[in-house]
């Protein structure tokens, strides 16, 4: 049994793919934590700049739309759910589609600086376990444990397609590939908050680990912290 501090923060970063919302997800619910997806969150956002078709280069008219977006997770039986202004997003959200276009989307000042907020916001209110990109580094460069997941390319490729297989969408696992490659790059090269390791993260590479290891892993660390601040 890990003793949880009043107001833990577990940031889990790393490329798409590489088991962190799993991982995440799980250990959210081992120590009865809140788990806070916020590439759902850039998904949901971009989803609803692709229905209204404005243009990212309209700062206006994407204020407005900030302005007026609720983003919201809410737990269910079957899981976690994402809803954009009220409505059950959290398929949609998963399409090819809008994974390309949540690039651009995720790139954009305006964009990240709401969500950071957002997700500052809800680590006010309680202990949660956050994946993401820029978690450790950024929004929560205090967190009491970080950690980032790696994974070669390859491996994470046949975990998406299998995951979009899932969903009945068929994509070969070089398109799926080449589509992840080109997107850690985005990730990686982009102005506003790139990926990349906290100096304080403790790296796992998940490439030949199950979730239930991924999961030991990080609760391994979460222990570790815990008997060093209780100290
Ligand atoms: O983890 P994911 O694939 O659902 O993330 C979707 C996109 O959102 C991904 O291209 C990177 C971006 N993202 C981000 O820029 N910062 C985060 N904290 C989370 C996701």
């Amino acid at each position: 049994m890990i003793a949880v501090q009043k107001s833990l923060i577990i940031a889990i970063d790393g490329p798409a793919s590489s088991g962190k919302s799993t991982t995440a997800r799980l250990v959210a619910q081992k120590l009865g934590l809140m788990y806070l997806d916020t590439g759902a969150m850039y998904r949901a956002v971009a989803l609803k700049i692709y229905r209204t078709g404005i243009e990212l280069t309209e700062k206006s008219a994407l204020m407005e739309l900030l302005n007026n977006t609720e983003v919201e997770q809410v737990g269910r039986d079957d899981g976690v759910h994402i809803l954009l202004d009220g409505e059950d997003v959290s398929e949609e959200i998963r399409t090819p589609d809008i994974s390309l276009w949540v690039g651009p989307v995720s790139e954009h000042g305006l964009v990240r600086e709401r969500l950071v907020a957002w997700q500052r916001e809800i680590g006010k209110h309680g202990s949660i376990v956050a994946d993401g990109r820029d978690i450790g580094t950024v929004v929560f460069p205090d967190a009491q444990v970080k950690i980032y997941l790696s994974a070669d390319p390859h491996t994470r490729a046949l975990r998406r397609q299998k995951e979009l297989a899932a969903r009945g969408i068929a994509q070969s696992v070089e398109e799926v590939e080449s589509a992840l490659v080109t997107r850690d790059q985005r990730d990686s090269s982009r102005a506003h908050s790139p990926l990349r390791k906290a100096e304080d993260a403790v790296e796992i590479d998940t490439t030949h680990l199950t979730v239930g290891d991924q999961v030991e892993k990080v609760l391994a660390i979460v222990k570790k912290q815990a008997a060093a601040t209780a100290k």
